[in-house]
């Protein structure tokens, strides 16, 4: 199967291009930056952008892919605030250019809208396990980037009879997430304060917040599934571990690791204007649809990333 992947430079983009090739997948690995490595054969970097109608026309064009998985995104909740037209550009438009041109030149591709958690907002507050059915309620203007796509994803799927599903990613972590999502926050932090690069305080934000967490393996390996899956008008299906987390935990758990005393400062910049304070899914829909299961155990995550930092 022929897979575009936008946004492939990314976080999640760059662990599921290397899960799809090693699955034997032809990844056409779409990023507004290019890198100087060659192609292989079966992985064909080009230049995406997904604000870019002509570029997004070219790629589909050229290379027909039978599957697409769009990752790009503005995915910082606490950015959106600073840059919301940014947000919703790349996050809402981005997602109708592509839409649209699939329409256009590979209407039998299977589409795969990467959503968020966020899109619920408010609802999670009462503190049930958030099915795809509940109504949504978002907070921030990523949030609500993230709802609005996948409503206009869900719409042209069933106004042009595309295959489309959107689905609602809840947190995830793991070796080569950048900084501005609070698990990288925290180990770089650690990680700088072990090699003696700062002093020993680490910074941090609302700590009593609540959230379901995937390491990043579990989460690719989710999308897999559901890329090969042939379940058609699966709608909205939600990829999660199902089990909430206080961000209080991981912190400590995460200062276990080091062997420095660290002490911990709450820095009032890392506060957001609104923080919906609890998350958890119901993986309930993922589960019947796929033969889908977390793997890993979310302390060994951890402890890989904070390896991870320790090498790079
Ligand atoms: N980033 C960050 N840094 N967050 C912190 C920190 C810190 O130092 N300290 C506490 N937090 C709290 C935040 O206030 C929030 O409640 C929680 O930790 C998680 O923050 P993020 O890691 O920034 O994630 P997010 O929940 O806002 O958004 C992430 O998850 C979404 C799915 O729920 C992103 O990955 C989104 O792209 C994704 O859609």
């Amino acid at each position: 199967m022929r897979v575009l992947i936008t946004g492939s430079g990314g976080f999640v983009g760059s662990h599921l291009t290397q899960k799809l090739l090693d699955e034997g997948y032809e990844v056409i690995a779409g990023s507004t930056v290019l890198t100087e490595k060659k192609s292989k054969s079966n992985l064909k970097k080009v230049y995406l952008n997904v604000n870019d109608k002509d570029s997004i026309e070219e790629v589909l064009r050229k290379y027909n892919p039978e599957g697409i998985i769009n990752l790009a995104a503005q995915s910082s909740v606490a950015k959106s605030w600073e840059i919301p037209e940014e947000t919703l550009l790349v996050n809402v438009l981005g997602t109708l250019n592509i839409i649209n041109s699939m329409c256009k030149n590979t209407p039998y591709a299977k589409f795969i809208n990467i959503g968020s958690s966020e899109e619920y907002g408010l609802t999670a507050k009462n503190g049930e396990y958030l099915t795809e059915i509940m109504p949504c309620l978002p907070q921030n203007p990523y949030a609500t980037s993230k709802l609005s796509a996948g409503q206009l994803a869900l719409q042209s799927a069933k106004k042009h009879g595309l295959n489309i599903l959107h689905v609602r990613a809840f947190n995830h972590f793991g070796p080569g997430q950048r900084l501005g999502f609070v698990v990288s926050d925290f180990a770089s932090q650690i990680v700088n304060i072990e090699k003696g690069k700062s002093p020993s305080v680490i910074n941090v934000g609302d700590l009593s917040a609540q959230r379901d967490f995937l390491y990043i393996k579990d989460l690719v390996n989710a999308y897999t599934l559901l890329l090969e899956s042939k379940k058609l008008d699966l709608g909205i299906v939600n990829v999660c571990s199902g089990v909430p987390r206080k961000i209080e935990d991981i912190l400590k758990y995460m200062i276990t690791q080091s062997k420095r005393e660290i002490t911990v400062n709450l820095d009032s910049t890392k506060l957001r204007p609104s923080d919906v304070p609890f998350f958890v899914g119901s993986n309930g829909k993922i589960k019947e649809t796929v033969e889908w299961e977390s793997t890993v155990e979310f302390n060994d995550g951890l402890e890989l990333t904070i390896e991870w930092w320790r090498q790079n």
